[in-house]
Parts: structure tokens; sequence; C-alpha cells
């Protein structure tokens, strides 16, 4: 039952059905659980987060949302479509290449492809900033914010992937949506996907592997931090860093660059049951499923891959 009323997107539940082909190519029973079929701008995993965001934005009497993220970022796109539906003039700092300092990555070149148009078709101001820093990028868009609040808007801040405490709400009811599975493996990177389901499943048998999408070891903080916000708003005890299951193996060259097994995990997925997934962050979390998979660690279990969306992506990457 939902605490806080929500601004309706998507379809829920999203399909999760058994992937027979690649079940008995992996040597487990594998599921999907579909949020790239949520019905709602082309799919992905932030329509949850947005339903409870975007509601809050128009409590707030907000009149303009302002957020940052990678050119390629399927948070800003979901949010453009929602503020569109809502009414909301949507603000995006953008740069092509956010990154850790000391994680310092090669070009990927972008040319306005993927998910920039849908960006542009869902009528965001999309504001680019040369690459620098995650947190450049986080200041860029608070001085938008605050610039724009000093020519009269009413600006409601959303963080990066929409990782505050409501979307890590999101997720945690998510889990009602799933079948009694051994373990459920998603793609991680901002955290509140991977927060809300494993403050969801404390209590159960049910294992949550995240696998990360970004190089920098802070992401276990950032994870645990949205899961406390998450248990402070449920009143439920503080979960420590412990409970979290990260695997950081599979992130490859770097953010927003794609690794050799995720291409080659998205060109088998394809192949074999017909579903697409993106570079970025889907590819790699299923390489590391596939990977894991081999080494033996899901025998004789139940295993739901959560498909979180990202599709657009690959009209600028390939
Ligand atoms: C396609 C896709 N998968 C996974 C993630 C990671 O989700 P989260 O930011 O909640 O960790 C994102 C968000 O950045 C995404 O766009």
């Amino acid at each position: 039952m939902a605490m806080f009323s929500h601004f309706p997107l998507m379809l829920r539940p999203t399909p999760c059905h058994r992937l027979d082909r690649a079940s008995e190519l992996l040597g487990i029973d594998l599921w999907i659980k579909r949020d790239d079929l949520s019905g709602f701008a082309l799919g992905g995993n932030k329509a949850r987060k947005l339903e409870f965001l975007i509601q809050a934005a128009l409590e707030s009497g907000a009149d303009t949302v302002v957020t940052c993220g990678a050119s390629q970022s399927n948070f800003v796109r979901q949010l453009s479509a929602g503020c569109a539906m809502a009414k909301l003039k949507c603000v995006a700092a953008v740069m092509d290449q956010p990154y850790e300092p000391g994680h310092e990555l090669p070009q990927v070149a972008f040319t306005g492809r993927g998910n920039l148009v849908l960006d542009d078709l869902f009528g965001a101001d999309i504001r680019r900033f040369p690459n620098g820093s995650w947190d450049d990028l986080y200041l860029h868009a608070h001085l938008l914010a605050e610039n724009l609040r000093g020519q009269g808007a009413n600006v409601y801040e959303i963080p990066v992937g929409g990782s505050s405490a409501l979307g890590a709400y999101a997720f945690f009811l998510a889990a009602d949506e799933l079948p009694n599975v051994d373990t459920v493996v998603t793609a991680s990177s901002s955290g509140s996907t991977h927060a809300g389901l494993q403050v969801a499943f404390r209590d159960f048998p049910t294992r949550v592997i995240g696998i990360a999408c970004d190089p920098e070891p802070e992401l276990i903080d950032d994870i645990s931090r949205v899961a406390n916000e998450l248990c402070e708003l449920l009143h439920q005890p503080p979960v420590g860093k412990e409970e979290f299951d990260l695997r950081t193996q599979f992130v490859g060259p770097g953010y927003g660059i794609p690794s050799d097994a995720g291409n080659e995990a998205l060109r088998w997925l394809a192949r074999t049951e017909g579903i697409v997934l993106d570079p970025v962050y889907s590819a790699k979390a299923f390489s590391g499923l596939m990977e894991l998979a081999r080494q033996g660690e899901f025998d004789g279990q139940t295993v739901v891959f959560w498909h979180t969306g990202g599709t657009p992506a690959i009209f600028a990457y390939f």
C-alpha cells in the first residue's frame, strides 16, 4: 500500500516472464522483469521513480524542474516526458561524459542522436556543459536552478538519476511485482533501484545483486546513503553497507563507455531472445549475470534479470 501519492505515468505491473532459450544455454532458471516495457517514453526504470518525484514537484508548487545527467541520460529523457505531461518546464544540465577525477575517460562521440532526439521531442531545455566531474555537473545544475529562481521560476531540483528517498521508495514498492525468486540482478548506477529492492528484500531470502555501471569506489556509499534515506522515510532501522551485494568488476573502461563483454551480452540476448539491452547499463549488468552463471553462482536457482531499459541509447552508440 503506497504511503505517497503518485502522478501516473506507466503501465504496471511490467511483464515478468521466463527466458526459455537463455535458461537452457546458461543452465539456470532465468526470468526477466521488463521495465523496458513500462509503456512510457520508450521505457526504463525511471518511470517508477518519476511518478513520485513529479507528484512531489507538483505538490511543492513548482513550475520548473531542474536535473542533470550524461547527454545520453535515460533519466533526462523520461523526466522530459513526465514534465511535459504534468505541464512542468524541464531544464537539464548535461555533459557528454561526466567522470570521477582519477577516472579520465576516452571521448565517445555524440551527435545529438538517441536519447537527445527524444529529449527534444518531449520539449526539454537541454543545457550542454563541457565534460568534467560529476561534482562539476551537480554544481552546474544547482547554479542553473538558482539562476532560474532569480528569473522568477519556482524550481524543484531532482538529483541525478532520480536517486532520492522517493526514487528508492518506488523500487521498494516494485519488489511486490516479482514472483518468488532466489536472486534479482540489476544494473546499479545512481543507486536507488538497487537500494529500494535491497530494502524491500532485507528480511527475505531473495538476494539482490547490483552490477555497478560506474567505476568509482564511492558507489556503495551512495547506494547505502539513499537506502538509509528510504529507511528513515519508512521508519525502519538503518541498513549497513555490508548488506549490499554490489559487483564492480563488470564496468569495463568506465561510465558511459561500452565494454566488450557488455556489447557481446547485448548481441547474445538480442539474437537469443529478441530482447534489446543498452550498452551503458543493462548490457553490462547482463554480461555480469552471464559470467556469474558460468562461474556456477546461480546453480539450481531461479534468477530474475531486472531489465532497466535504456534502449534508445543504442541509436547514439551503434
Ligand atoms: C537503463 C538504465 N539502467 C540502470 C540504471 C541505473 O539505475 P539507478 O540509477 O537507479 O542505479 C539507469 C540509470 O541511470 C539506466 O538509465
